[in-house]
């Protein structure tokens, strides 16, 4: 993949297409689990596999400001690793709102959709990946906990988002030690 700039808005519209066809499966895993600000179809818990959820994405456009960016989730790669979350099933025109919600480095991915009844079906995923310029990367739950309990941006407070992301995970039975250790610790 080549260097990403903040916005890739141009760079998802030119991946793998999507736009052309009938309803798909969109796979949430961070705030759209929580704030789904789309029309959709059906909805349904799910899980991906090879993908952990991590709070190492910065955000200066939702969570923070460009002199202080709070933290938010993205996935990283981890063999064996099995991440839950929510389908979405949505129609293309949906991607272009998805497109500028997200543009602040995440890009589409093609991946698997593993269902409670064990079917799958093939689904999209944004993930920000290290190559873009709000990665930060790992950090110890205590420092993520304090870089999100004083973080704020256009979106509301940075803790408010892993309040309600830790609340979303609960209310679907997932077990998320990464999340619910820094919730713990955010305060
Ligand atoms: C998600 O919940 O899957 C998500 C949210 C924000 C950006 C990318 C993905």
């Amino acid at each position: 993949m080549t260097g990403m700039g903040a916005n890739t808005i141009t760079e998802n519209s030119n991946r793998v297409q999507w736009d052309n066809q009938g309803p798909f499966w969109l796979f949430g895993y961070g705030s759209l689990i929580f704030k789904a600000d789309f029309p959709y179809l059906e909805k349904r818990v799910a899980y991906i596999q090879g993908w952990e959820r991590r709070f190492w994405q910065g955000s200066h456009d939702h969570r923070g400001t460009e002199e202080a960016p709070g933290r938010v989730v993205t996935l990283t790669e981890v063999d064996q690793a099995v991440c839950y979350g929510m389908a979405y099933r949505i129609v293309p025109d949906i991607l272009e709102h998805l497109d500028y919600r997200e543009k602040n480095g995440y890009l589409r991915f093609e991946t698997t959709l593993v269902f409670s009844d064990h079917t799958r079906d093939r689904g999209l995923v944004y993930i920000a990946t290290p190559d873009n310029q709000a990665f930060l990367g790992p950090a110890t739950e205590a420092e993520i906990a304090r870089q999100i309990s004083r973080s704020a941006g256009p979106s509301g407070r940075n803790r408010d988002y892993l309040i309600e992301l830790a609340a979303a995970l609960r209310s679907i039975s997932v077990d998320d030690a990464h999340v619910f250790e820094i919730e713990r610790q955010c305060n």
